[in-house]
C-alpha cells in the first residue's frame, strides 16, 4: 500500500521530526508475523487491516515552509515531492533558483497551504505550521475527507466546532499529534466515549513551575525559551512557559473528544512520562506513557490504527525511579482559569483568546513587553470583546484581526 502525504510546515520542529519518522517507516522491513486468528473474526479483520498498514510506503507529495527556503529546497531534493509551498512570497524567487533543475511545482503565498491540503492525490495531511494561519488549509483538508494528522492545535482551538462538523460530514478522520491528545486518543481505545468520565491532561509545568508569583514578574525571554523537557519552536515554548499551551489543550480536548471543559483536568507532572490519562465511569484510569519524544505521536498519527517499530527510545521506568504529580497553580498561571471561561462562553471568545496570545507572544519575543504582560493583555482583550455566536469563517477571521490590533496597540502602552 502507498500512502501519499502532504506536510504543512515541514521545516519546523514537528515537520522535521515527521520527515525522520517517514524515512524510518519506509526503511523498516515488513514484519513477517502471522495474523492471529484465535481472538475471533472481528479482531482478525482489524488485524488484517493493521497488517496492511504495516506494509505501507509513505510517499511525500507536498512540503511547505514560510521563510526557510534553503531548508525547504534541501528537503525537496531529498524527498522529491511534486509540490512545495512557500507562504512568504519574498523567498519564492530564491527557492525557484535553488530548485530550477527539479521537476517540482512551487506554490507561492499563503493560499499554497490550502492548495496542497486538498490535492486529489494526497491521503494524509500533517499540519505542523504554527498559529491560526493553518485554519483554511485544515478546513479544506477536512472538507475533502482527508486523514488529518493535527499538530497545529490553533485551528482546533479557534474553530473546533466548525472543523469537527466538517470532518464528520466529509468522512475525514482527525488523529491528534499533540502528545497529550495522542495519549488520550490512545487511552480512549480502552472503552467507548460514553464510558469516559474525565480527561486528565498532564503538563510539565514549564520553566516557571517552581518560580513564585512574585518572581515570575521579572523572568526574562531567555528563561522563558528554555523548556525543561521538550525541544520545540519558540512560540510554543513561550506558550508552555505561560501555560497557554495547556489552556489551548483544554479547548482542543473539548472539541476533539466532545467533553465538557469541567470534565477536563490539568495535572502537573514534571517528568513528562505520563502523556495524559482517561478516567472511565468504573473508576479505571488508563494512561499512555513513553519517553518525551514527539516521534511517537507523529508516527501513531501516520500508522493508526496499527503500531510499528519506531525511532523513539523505549521507556525504562526503573531508570526513572519515581513519577510525581501536583495540582496546577491557577493563581500563578491565569491562562488556565481563562481557558475554562473561554470554553464555557464559546462563540468568538476562543478565536480572540488565540489571536491575542499570538500577538502578545510576538511582542514578547521582540522584547517589547514583559513575560507577565502576555496573559494580562489577553485578559484585557477578552474583557473588551463583544462575543458573537454561530459565526462563519469570515466572522472568525474578523474577530482574530480585531484581537491582534487590540493587543499590538495595548502593547505600546504597557
Ligand atoms: N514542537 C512540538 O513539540 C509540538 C508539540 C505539540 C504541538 N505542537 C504544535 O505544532 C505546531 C508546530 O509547532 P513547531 O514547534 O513545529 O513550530 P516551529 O518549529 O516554529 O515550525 C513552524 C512551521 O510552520 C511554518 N510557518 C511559520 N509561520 C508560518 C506562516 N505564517 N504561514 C505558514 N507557515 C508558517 C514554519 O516555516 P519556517 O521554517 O519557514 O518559519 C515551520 O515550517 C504548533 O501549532 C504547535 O503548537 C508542537
Amino acid at each position: 500500500m502507498v500512502k501519499h502525504i502532504a506536510i504543512l510546515g515541514s521545516t519546523g520542529s514537528i515537520g522535521k521530526n515527521a520527515l525522520r519518522v517517514i524515512e524510518s517507516l519506509n526503511s523498516s522491513s515488513v514484519p513477517s508475523a502471522k495474523l492471529r486468528t484465535s481472538l475471533g473474526d472481528a479482531l482478525c479483520e482489524k488485524e488484517k487491516s493493521q497488517y496492511a498498514i504495516r506494509d505501507t510506503h509513505y510517499e511525500i507529495v507536498a512540503l511547505s515552509a514560510h521563510s526557510s527556503f534553503e531548508l525547504l529546497a534541501e528537503q525537496a531534493r531529498r524527498y522529491k515531492p511534486k509540490y512545495v509551498a512557500i507562504t512568504n512570497t519574498d523567498y519564492a524567487h530564491r527557492l525557484g533558483e535553488l530548485l530550477g533543475d527539479m521537476d517540482v511545482e512551487i506554490l507561492a503565498g499563503p493560499d499554497g497551504l490550502t492548495e496542497i491540503a486538498q490535492l486529489e492525490e494526497v491521503d494524509i495531511v500533517l499540519t505542523a505550521v504554527v498559529g491560526a494561519v493553518g485554519l483554511p488549509a485544515v478546513l479544506a483538508a477536512a472538507r475533502k475527507g482527508k486523514q488529518l494528522a493535527i499538530a497545529n492545535k490553533e485551528p482546533l482551538v479557534i474553530a473546533g466546532e466548525l472543523l469537527v462538523k466538517e470532518a464528520r460530514e466529509n468522512g475525514c478522520t482527525i488523529v491528534p499529534v499533540d502528545s497529550e491528545h495522542s495519549a488520550i486518543f490512545q487511552a480512549m481505545q480502552a472503552g467507548s466515549c460514553q464510558e469516559v468520565s474525565k480527561i486528565i491532561l498532564t503538563a510539565s509545568g514549564g520553566p516557571f513551575r517552581e518560580v513564585t508569583v512574585e518572581d515570575i514578574q521579572n523572568v526574562t525571554l531567555e528563561q522563558a525559551l528554555s523548556h525543561p523537557v521538550w525541544d520545540m519552536g519558540p512560540k510554543i515554548t513561550v506558550d508552555s512557559a505561560t501555560m497557554m499551551n495547556k489552556a489551548f489543550e483544554i479547548i482542543e480536548a473539548h472539541w476533539l473528544f466532545d467533553m465538557p471543559a469541567e470534565s477536563i483536568e490539568v495535572l502537573i507532572h514534571p517528568e513528562s512520562i505520563v502523556h495524559s490519562l482517561v478516567e472511565f465511569v468504573d473508576g479505571s484510569v488508563i494512561a499512555q506513557l513513553g519517553t518525551p519524544d514527539m516521534c511517537v505521536p507523529i508516527q501513531y498519527a501516520l500508522t493508526y490504527p496499527a503500531r510499528v517499530e519506531g525511532i523513539a527510545k523505549h521507556l525504562r521506568l526503573e531508570e526513572i525511579g519515581s513519577l510525581t504529580f501536583e495540582r496546577a497553580d491557577m493563581e500563578k498561571f491565569r491562562s488556565l482559569p481563562l481557558a475554562y471561561e473561554v470554553a464555557r462562553t464559546g462563540g468568538t471568545t476562543a478565536v480572540v483568546f488565540n489571536a491575542a496570545n499570538e500577538a502578545a507572544v510576538q511582542e514578547f519575543l521582540a522584547g517589547r513587553i514583559k513575560f507577565v504582560s502576555i496573559v494580562e493583555l489577553i485578559e484585557q482583550c477578552l474583557n473588551k470583546h463583544n462575543v458573537k455566536r454561530q459565526v462563519s469563517l469570515e466572522e472568525l477571521l474578523e474577530a482574530d484581526a480585531w484581537a491582534r490590533r487590540e493587543v499590538s496597540e495595548a502593547a505600546y502602552s504597557v
